[in-house]
């Protein structure tokens, strides 16, 4: 049987941004092994087919059942018009040979001109990378209309779940007043270091479940020049103490922290210990005044902004938080 609701979705889930194509699907069979039942995917990642056949290397060896995963899986900004969502999800299901997404987010409300499969995918950001100034090109489609369409796809169950990510308080607010299905989930950026404790508070009293992305702070950005070693999370002072004092890694404390706040956590590691070291962290208790030790070191530090990102990368102003 799948998962019957939300609640019973895996806490500490397994990310798959940036994972090379030609790895995924060793990565995720490990993953598996090691213990991982919850797989956040998107069309976006450009290694869906992979991941699919990890999955199903695992299933087939008996690992466990399609039903034991929690597989999760996000609507690109190229197909949020009506017309284009259910054939977003088919392309996502294909690649990664399943039937139903336990989950399916809109990835980011930002909506862009169409690009044909054929033509390129997935799409990415900019509408011809070929330009001699590529840009993104917005498609006018309202966030309400794509959100319509998510519910159809619940409606047919070929996504059990459906939520968004990368919604403001303002956008989250605006969406209760239309939705017909609520979202269930709200993915977000969220560490030690960008706590967003009121959305969160939000979410949570609208009945919506959160989950943080990027929970191990500049770690992911490092890579991509969008954040400099020397602000890691995981060399901080505070995070390293409460570390010692656990027997406990630092990324160990940032996902226990995360997780003794309610929020549920994807975090992605290509390295099979750290994959080890990460589930290791449902296991630490931390005490009221470490959690609000850690809390405190909150310095609203986004690294996945696009407000940030488009203008450097693609040469186009498209700020959603500011
Ligand atoms: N909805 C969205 O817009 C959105 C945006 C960003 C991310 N996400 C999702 O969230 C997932 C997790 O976020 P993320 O990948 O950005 O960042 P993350 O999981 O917080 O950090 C990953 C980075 O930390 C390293 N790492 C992992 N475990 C470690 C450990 N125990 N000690 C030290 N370093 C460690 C990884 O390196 P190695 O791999 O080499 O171990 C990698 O460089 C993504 O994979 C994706 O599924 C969603």
């Amino acid at each position: 049987m799948p998962f019957a609701n939300i609640q019973e979705m895996p806490k500490l889930g397994f990310g798959l941004w940036k994972i090379p194509e030609a790895e995924a699907a060793s990565v995720v069979y490990e993953a598996i092994k090691v213990g991982y039942r919850h797989f956040d995917s998107a069309c976006d990642y450009g290694n869906e087919r992979s991941v699919g056949a990890g999955i199903q290397r695992a299933l087939n060896e008996g690992l466990c059942e399609r039903s034991d995963l929690w597989i999760t899986s996000k609507l690109w900004n190229t197909y949020h018009h009506p017309d284009r969502i259910e054939q977003a999800l088919e392309r996502t299901l294909t690649d990664l040979g399943l039937e139903y997404l336990d989950l399916y987010l809109i990835h980011f409300p930002i909506a862009l001109a169409f690009v044909p499969f054929e033509t390129r995918y997935p799409p990415e950001w900019t509408f011809d990378p070929e330009a001699v100034i590529p840009v993104m090109v917005p498609e006018k489609v309202t966030l309400a209309d794509t959100w319509r369409g998510m519910e159809q796809l619940k409606s047919k169950g070929n996504a059990r779940h459906i939520g968004v990510a990368n919604y403001n308080s303002g956008l989250l607010h605006d969406l209760m007043n239309y939705a017909e299905y609520a979202p269930e989930v709200l993915q977000i950026e969220s560490h030690p270091y960008l706590t967003q404790d009121r959305l969160v508070a939000m979410a949570t009293q609208y009945g919506i479940s959160v989950t943080a992305f990027s929970p191990l702070g500049a770690s992911s950005y490092v890579e991509l020049d969008m954040a400099v070693p020397e602000e890691s999370l995981l060399e901080d002072p505070v995070m390293l103490t409460i570390a010692d004092r656990h027997h406990a890694t630092p990324a160990q404390i940032a996902l226990a922290w995360g997780l003794h706040r309610g929020t549920s956590l994807v975090v992605k590691s290509v390295d099979s210990l750290r994959m080890q070291e990460n589930l290791g962290a449902v296991d630490i208790r931390l005490s009221e005044i470490e959690l609000s030790e850690i809390s405190g070191l909150n310095r609203g530090r986004r690294y996945n902004d696009p407000g940030q990102f488009c203008e450097q990368a693609f040469n186009t102003l498209y700020p959603i938080y500011d």
